[in-house]
């Protein structure tokens, strides 16, 4: 992987309540990020479920929760003194990075027992901290709710993108995102994506209930549902309402910008 480290490296985190659309938004995102000449993009899938690797069609050969494993043989099997095991972690991760012209793609991956995941998201933030100085724009779709964000494994995330869909339940969960993000991360942007709205007035009505600030809505999309019914990769699809609402509200509203 060839190394660019620039002055501000972006970290954009997608977070939301369970469902509402946070893989299929990092997804189109992802497709836009992937035709700018943004320098290289680091993509993350940080949800266990692995929707966005799915959504992408990317599927790397080893995943965080891999080295998390390898990690425990090692210091189980030898006493590895702590220094060399943090200097070939950083390594590991890098390698582990699939590359594809200006994409990199990382997984989580699952782990098998339930309580691996707190040593998962210690590894995850770790990765995402030291990864992102590796590339000029990192994005992430995290898992749903407030879990990540409260375990700060979004700590370093500088643009806080919060999705909802057309429910008030959603954009409450949102809200309580922000909240805990408001001592859990050291964002410099938040802003919020109401999906699957069926227009102007029922995205309008619902933003007037919160005092997130809004930064678009992406409409119901027929494109998006057919390229998720038949698993294919949202890095090819085409332009339609979804892709074109995310490019002017997120690309073009100047969002990314500082
Ligand atoms: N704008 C849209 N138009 C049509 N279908 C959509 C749209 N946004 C999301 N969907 C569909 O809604 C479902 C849930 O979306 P998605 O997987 O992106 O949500 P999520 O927030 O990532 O869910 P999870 O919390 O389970 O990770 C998917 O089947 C997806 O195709
Ligand atoms: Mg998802």
């Amino acid at each position: 992987m060839k190394e660019e480290r620039t002055e501000a490296n972006q970290v954009i985190a997608v977070c939301g309540k369970g469902g509402v659309g946070k893989t299929t938004v990092s997804a189109l995102l992802a497709r836009l990020l992937a035709e700018e000449n943004r320098g290289k993009v680091l993509v993350v899938d940080a949800d266990p479920a692995v929707g966005l690797g799915m959504a992408l069609n990317r599927f790397p050969e080893n995943t965080v929760n891999d080295i998390r494993k390898e990690i425990i043989s090692t210091v189980r099997e030898h006493s590895t003194d702590s220094v060399d095991l943090a200097a070939s972690v950083d390594y590991k991760m890098m390698e582990i990075v699939l590359d594809s012209g200006n994409l990199g793609f990382l997984s989580v991956g699952r782990p098998e027992e339930e309580g691996c995941y707190c040593q998962l998201n210690t590894l995850l933030r770790e990765a995402i901290e030291s990864l992102s100085s590796h590339f000029s724009l990192t994005l992430v779709d995290a898992e749903a709710g407030v879990e990540q964000v409260n375990r700060r494994v979004m700590r370093s995330v500088s643009h806080l993108l919060l999705v909802s869909d057309t429910t008030l339940k959603a954009v409450r969960v949102a809200e309580s995102i922000r909240k805990v993000a408001d001592d859990a991360v050291n964002y410099r942007k938040l802003g919020l994506i109401i999906n699957r709205a069926r227009g102007e007035e029922e995205a309008g009505r619902l933003a007037s209930h919160t005092d997130l600030p809004l930064l678009g809505w992406v409409p119901e999309d027929d494109t998006v549902r057919e390229y998720d019914a038949e698993a294919r990769s949202f890095l090819d699809i085409p332009s339609c309402p979804a892709l074109e609402a995310v490019r002017s509200h997120i690309m073009d509203a100047g969002f990314l910008a500082q």
